[in-house]
């Protein structure tokens, strides 16, 4: 018990036929939500901080918290740096203890996002830890990186196969018709496009982003043609602080006690979670 590698986990979830659920957190209630839920599904979880939330926490703050809490629950955990554009930070998070990385240089030219990337691979392997990286833009806001809707461009295979050949990369992320933040409208999600590049990478696990709002069908269907991994964020984010109805602000008990509030926001975290895990497949492969 305590913190995993990706690879790791991808390995078993490759051989399982399931995905492992990431979960973004924002705070320390976030994170003992998502370790409840993988606690009481005994799943195995990948618990994702945002640079944005790492300048608030702090990128030690965060490894520390991550490490007590998965001891606490008695679980392996993935501590997994999200949507990294800045190699300094990254590098930081790797030299303190997080598990899992991700290099995101995907606005970039090709080229550049493939010597990003292979940069961040060497750095990672020094200590075993687990490089994600994005070819093609999935749309939306992740954190503070927006890519415009109009400019939202899928993974082609081929390049997929090049990419991965030319880095050495532990999984990749696909843009395949998700986007970050809610959808305006029903995404629509490439199926063959995701069967077509996991058949020219069967080594390299697929990551689904913008996993709030998605359908749980669409989730099943991506597992079943090679999705190892899929994000959710925003559905966390709105509903646990933020939510007066879930975070019981208008309970005067509440009022005065950060503890009542603490209790809320985790149940909420907590069961969305659980709902989750019950769709990738990942109860009971802990
Ligand atoms: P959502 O916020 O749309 O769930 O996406 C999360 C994500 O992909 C994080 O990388």
């Amino acid at each position: 018990m305590g913190l995993v590698t990706m690879k790791y986990e991808m390995k078993r979830a490759m051989k399982g036929g399931y995905a492992v659920p990431a979960f973004n957190f924002f705070s320390f209630d976030n994170l003992v939500g998502i370790a409840k839920a993988a606690a009481e599904k005994k799943s195995p979880v990948i618990a994702m901080a945002t640079t944005g939330g790492i300048k608030v926490m702090g990128e030690k703050a965060v490894v520390k918290m991550a490490e007590g809490i998965s001891a606490d629950y008695g679980i392996d955990m993935v501590l997994h740096l999200d949507h990294c554009t800045d190699i300094e930070l990254l590098k930081r998070c790797v030299d303190n203890g997080f598990t899992s990385v991700m290099i995101d240089s995907s606005k970039k030219e090709f080229d550049e996002n493939v010597a990003d990337t292979c940069y961040c691979v060497d750095y990672a392997a020094k200590y075993g830890v687990t490089v994600e990286s994005e070819l093609g833009h999935v749309g939306g806001k992740e954190d503070d990186i927006v890519v415009d809707d109009m400019s939202v461009m899928f993974t082609q295979p081929e390049k997929a196969l090049e990419f991965v050949n030319l880095t050495g990369i532990d999984c990749l992320a696909v843009a395949v018709g998700t986007v970050h933040g809610f959808y305006k409208a029903k995404p629509q999600l490439d199926f063959p496009r995701i069967s077509a590049i996991n058949k020219l990478i069967p080594g390299c696990p697929l990551v689904l982003h913008g996993g709030t709002g998605v359908p749980y069908d669409d989730f099943r269907e991506a597992i079943r043609r090679g999705v190892r991994k899929i994000n959710v964020g925003t559905e966390l984010k709105v509903h646990g602080v933020f939510d007066p109805s879930v975070a019981g602000y208008n309970d005067p008990a509440s009022k005065q006690d950060p503890r009542a509030v603490s209790k809320l926001v985790i149940a909420k975290v907590s069961s969305i979670c659980s709902e989750i895990i019950d769709v990738m497949g990942s109860a009971g492969k802990a």
